[in-house]
């Protein structure tokens, strides 16, 4: 769905519906891939002590920005496996940017446990406008963006109402730097351990984000994570209700590496134990 110049994206009127559609597309190809490959022989690579790259992430990646490519030609991408380790915010910061994660959760997918996305997210000006993360294990694709709704296999979702951490459900996960440093999230997991009903570390990211635009989590904290983690999920999470914000309630900002994300009620709650001086 190629749009030449006089399209309304190329004018700056934007109708987000057609790209989000052609996202969705995209998505679906690469998380097929994604899903005949997953039982499959696999070639691991290591770009750091424990950060895996498989020929699933690349042979992923290739299709979704061919594919982007040829749709938005005017458009520009950040890809994982592409980016050359490039996190920091682009300047000037194009008006379309495709932010794309092949595939979230490469460690599971190695491993042979199927939890695992496609998260492909694009801002506007900056912004997350739109996402899609698609679970080939489970057939989920969630879906959404600012005035779009968010939505589970085509059904509007909607954040949890829990509004008592003690009773919460929340996720995490760590950073690959987690053992050479100290800012390594193991002090907030101890102390989200004391005070909710469970945490849980699924390994990934962009999922445990949808997740709580569901409600099958009630909210979310991470740190050190990339824009192509967050990208697609933090443009719907405030459709279906919720909250996404840095560590310090700010703004989110998918280049500033601090996510909290929530049902909205449990917000305020989580970044206080975030904030607390001692576990
Ligand atoms: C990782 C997953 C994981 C999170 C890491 C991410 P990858 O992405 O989202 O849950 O804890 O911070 O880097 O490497 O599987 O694309
Ligand atoms: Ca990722
Ligand atoms: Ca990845």
């Amino acid at each position: 769905m190629p749009f030449g110049d006089k399209s309304p994206v190329a004018s700056g009127k934007v109708n987000l519906a057609p790209v989000l559609a052609e996202a969705i597309d995209i998505a679906r190809e690469a998380g097929a891939l994604l899903g005949d490959l997953f039982s499959k022989p696999r070639d691991i690579g290591y770009k750091g002590k424990i950060d895996l790259v498989t020929d699933a992430d690349r042979a992923a990646e290739d299709l979704i920005l061919g594919r982007l490519a040829r749709a938005f030609p005017d458009h520009a991408f950040l890809a994982e496996e592409s980016s050359g380790g490039r996190v920091s915010r682009p300047d000037p910061m194009p008006r379309y940017l495709w932010l794309v994660d092949p595939l979230d959760g490469t460690t599971n997918y190695a491993h042979g446990l199927p939890i695992y996305a496609v998260s492909i997210g694009l801002l506007v000006e900056g912004v997350p406008a739109l996402g899609v993360v698609y679970d080939p294990s489970r057939d989920e694709l969630f879906h959404g963006g600012v005035g779009l709704g968010a939505y589970l296999n085509d059904r509007p979702v909607r954040v949890s109402a829990e509004a008592d951490l003690e009773r919460s459900i929340l996720a995490t996960g760590f950073p690959y730097d987690l053992r050479v440093s100290v800012d390594n999230n193991l002090a907030h997991f101890t102390r989200f351990s004391y005070a909710t009903q469970a945490i849980r570390r699924l390994g990934s990211a962009a999922l445990d984000l949808c997740y709580v635009a569901c409600g099958r989590l009630d909210g979310f904290w991470e740190l050190k994570l990339h824009p192509w983690d967050t990208a697609a999920a933090a443009a719907f999470i405030p459709e279906a209700g919720g909250r996404v914000s840095d560590y310090a309630g700010g703004p989110f900002d998918v280049f500033g590496r601090q996510a909290v994300a929530s049902n909205g009620a449990l917000h305020e709650p989580i970044l206080r134990v975030i904030s607390a001086d001692e576990p």
